[in-house]
């Protein structure tokens, strides 16, 4: 397996990844649910992300010439009352299910680590959906822990 930054060339193949993770969530909690047009911004996402270099990071999974996992991540501005200036921040993770509990996911974070740390990046954070258990267990793992309950609640 290789995990290396991902190119233009990647593209199609994130996309059907980050199908994976959307209907994942999708099926956890409606407020997941893609627009019609959400596959075409993602894409046009995706390809920015890859282009910007400096502020952001794609990285993918190959292993036999197939891409079965990637993960997306930014370096973000702290609001300027709180004195660590900026952090990073994990946007997304999929490995394809066939290939899960193969330490891929954790494989694909070293390298996203290393990329931050190279920025003098000192804190990561990640978004993980509160019904989703899997994502739950990764991260901490992965050395994650809460400081915010992020919520929400529909108007009539
Ligand atoms: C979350 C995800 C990226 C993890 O990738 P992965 O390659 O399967 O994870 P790893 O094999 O590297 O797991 C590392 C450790 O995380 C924990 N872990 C991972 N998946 C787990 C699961 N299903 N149940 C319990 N613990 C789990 C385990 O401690 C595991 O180590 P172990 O297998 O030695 O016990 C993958 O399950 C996935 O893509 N899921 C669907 C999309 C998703 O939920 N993405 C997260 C969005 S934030």
């Amino acid at each position: 397996m290789i995990i290396r930054d991902a190119k233009l060339t990647d593209v199609e193949s994130i996309l059907k990844l980050w199908k994976e993770l959307m209907l994942v969530h999708g099926n956890l909690d409606p407020i997941f649910e893609i627009s019609e047009d959400g596959e075409e911004k993602f894409r046009s996402f995706l390809i920015s992300n890859i282009n910007a270099t400096v502020e952001k990071v794609v990285k993918v999974a190959v292993v036999d010439g197939s891409t079965v996992g990637y993960m997306m991540g930014i370096i973000k501005q702290n609001p300027p009352v709180f004195k660590m200036t900026q952090f990073g921040e994990i946007m997304d993770a999929c490995v394809t299910a066939n290939f899960r509990r193969q330490h891929i996911g954790e494989r694909i974070f070293a390298e996203m680590k290393q990329w931050f740390s190279q920025k003098g990046i000192t804190r990561l954070d990640v978004n993980a959906a509160a019904k989703n258990p899997v994502s739950m267990k990764f991260w901490q793992k992965m050395g994650f822990q809460p400081y915010l309950n992020h919520m929400y609640s529909y108007l009539p």
